[in-house]
């Protein structure tokens, strides 16, 4: 007994010293079975290579979200005081000691990360399925959905070592898995619904047309928008028109609907155009996409003058759903005068993604609000069932619109009276609290819908969208015709056009842009919105969330009141 006791921890100490971290190993995150959609085919071939990136705990997240609600509510005495990129950095930078454990680790097993973001907050590496099954105790396995056919390699479960849970917030891919309708799906209704109308020859006059079809003319009218040229060089508006290439050619319709509409608009009217993860720049006009020619069209048709960049995220990540949403935003962060605005019709259900992936990415768009970026994206085309319609029977929130540093753009038609889109996505987050600036607003709402769908959603999430526009029958043109869309794909870029030009006249004036946008929408701008009072947004066989006066998760506050927006910021 003796000498056993003696022995032993000679014995523990060099084991530890070989193979302390495997020794060591802790539950990190798991899912609750495969979801929807998808089938389990067994185990993954052990030679195929994964990319895997994994999130660094952040310095001091809480402490950045702090200061952005600091700067960007309106009755703070910091309110404008937008950070610099150095100031972000001091946030979000991770601990030495964080990167030092975890690279250790990973020399520890051969492996070598790179820095993947600006602030070294996320690193990125290569193994293969076998290694990565032995290193995170995992059982990597090929998923494959049912409708699209597509695959993805996935683990229900992983662990780390237990020293590192202080370090590490998650790896990915591993339990999050890609839209089950489609990877970065435009946010579309149906492109059955377009239809090509007619050859282009001329506009159509307004005051016909505006109850039937909505051109960017009518969307000024709508919204009193006017259509004098921005004056400001720096002010800039970007829209992410395509994502994984398949929306290329972004480019092509521009110039013919500048020809119908903005006959005022210079016709040599130009943008820059971004790829980032090997994204293309395709001209060739079969290839123009229905979502990147309605993101050109109804950000350089409305914001007159502003200039404007297109993103072009292409699919470098092979197995990339989520990627695309976190490199952009990356890329972005990485400037040190980034666009102001930011306008993006891509999403997915809040539910395809893990808790903590869903939080980092969250805490990405934070990153980026602080620095005085509005950040726009469209909630959905699946009413009260998802970022698309499907079979449900409690209510699908969808992402990003449930993180609370983005502004969720919902949908509506009708030129007079405008009234809610039935397909606009809207609801309740399961995994983000409500936000401070949405609490009054989003009370008064539960409180008039009483025990109407209770069990159908949670009640203490972020509701969502926060604003809305025209999202019915905008005619675009598309590979030289006429077509109309529906979707909150429309209404994120006619919105965001409103906050770039609202941007202009604040930088004219000497004043800091509107950059993180909801504690303004919510205060002092909640009367510059239309308040849409009419319709609901079916789904899971109900009638969906009805539209109310103040705030509801259909059309949020309301649709821009071009006049009121610039007394509400000042000018
Ligand atoms: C980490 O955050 C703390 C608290 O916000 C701050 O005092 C410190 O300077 C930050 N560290 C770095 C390296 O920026
Ligand atoms: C890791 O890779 C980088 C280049 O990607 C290289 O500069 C560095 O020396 C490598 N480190 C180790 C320990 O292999
Ligand atoms: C547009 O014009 C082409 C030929 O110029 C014709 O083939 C086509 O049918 C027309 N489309 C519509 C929708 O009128
Ligand atoms: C409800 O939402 C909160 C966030 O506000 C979350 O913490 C909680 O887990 C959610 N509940 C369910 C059952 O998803």
């Amino acid at each position: 007994m003796v000498n056993v006791l003696t022995v032993l921890p000679s014995f523990f100490s060099l084991v530890l010293a070989s193979s302390y971290f495997e020794r060591h190993m802790r539950l990190h995150e798991r899912r609750d079975g495969v979801p929807e959609g998808f089938t389990n085919k067994g185990p993954a071939p052990g030679d195929v290579t994964l990319r895997f990136r994994i999130a660094l705990v952040q310095n001091d997240t809480q402490g950045l979200q702090t200061k952005l609600m600091d700067v960007s509510t309106p009755r703070s005495p910091q309110y404008g005081q937008w950070l610099s990129k150095e100031e972000v950095g001091t946030f979000v930078t991770p601990k030495r000691e964080t990167a030092t454990a975890v690279n250790e680790w990973l020399a520890t097993n051969g492996l070598n990360a790179t820095v993947l973001s600006p602030f070294g907050d996320w690193i990125g590496f290569e193994t293969t399925v076998s290694h990565a099954n032995v290193l995170f105790d995992a059982d990597f396995s090929t998923f494959v959905h049912d409708g699209s056919g597509k695959s993805a390699i996935r683990t229900l479960a992983y662990s780390i070592p237990a020293s590192l849970t202080a370090h590490l917030q998650l790896i990915h891919p591993t339990i999050s898995f890609p839209a089950p309708n489609d990877v970065g799906q435009p946010v579309l209704r149906s492109l059955a619904k377009n239809v090509l109308r007619r050859n282009i020859t001329s506009a159509v006059t307004p005051s016909t047309l505006c109850d039937a079809v909505m051109t960017p003319e009518c969307v000024q009218l709508l919204y009193k928008i006017p259509g004098t040229l921005a004056s400001q060089s720096s002010n800039k508006l970007a829209a992410q028109a395509s994502f994984k290439n398949l929306q290329i050619g972004p480019i092509s319709g521009l110039l013919e609907i500048l020809e119908i509409y903005r006959t005022d608009l210079s016709p040599d009217k130009t943008f820059t155009l971004q790829t980032i993860d090997g994204g293309t720049n395709s001209q060739t006009l079969d290839e123009a996409g229905v979502e990147a020619d309605l993101d050109v069209q109804y950000t350089i048709g409305l914001a007159s003058g502003v200039p404007t960049v297109f993103i072009s995220v292409g699919d470098q990540y092979q197995d990339g759903d989520l990627e695309g949403f976190l490199d952009i935003i990356n890329f972005l962060s990485g400037k040190s005068a980034p666009p102001q605005v930011l306008t993006t019709s891509y999403g997915q259900d809040e539910n395809t993604i893990s808790r903590a992936l869903a939080y980092r990415l969250c805490n990405a768009y934070a990153s980026l609000s602080a620095r005085g970026v509005s950040i726009l994206f469209s909630s959905g085309d699946g009413g009260v069932s998802g970022s698309q319609s499907q079979s449900c029977t409690t209510f699908v929130p969808t992402f990003p619109s449930g993180c609370p540093f983005v502004t969720s753009v919902g949908g509506t038609q009708n030129f007079n009276p405008e009234t809610s889109a039935p397909f606009s996505s809207g609801g309740f987050s399961n995994y983000f609290d409500t936000p401070w600036y949405q609490t009054t607003a989003k009370a008064a709402y539960l409180t008039k819908l009483g025990s109407t769908y209770a069990g159908r959603f949670n009640a203490s999430g972020r509701g969502f969208p926060d604003v809305s526009a025209a999202g019915t029958n905008l005619e675009i043109v598309w590979r030289g015709s006429v077509m109309n869309v529906d979707g909150t794909s429309c209404s994120s870029p006619v919105f965001a056009s409103v906050v770039s030009l609202l941007n202009d006249r604040l930088i004219a004036a000497g004043k800091p842009v509107l950059g993180f946008l909801n504690p303004f929408l919510y205060s002092t701008g909640a009367d510059a919105l239309n308040d849409i009072t009419t319709g609901g947004n079916p789904g899971c066989n109900t009638n969906g969330f009805p539209a109310m006066a103040g705030w509801d998760p259909i059309t949020g506050l309301g649709t821009p009141n071009w006049a009121k927006l610039l007394a509400a910021a000042g000018l």
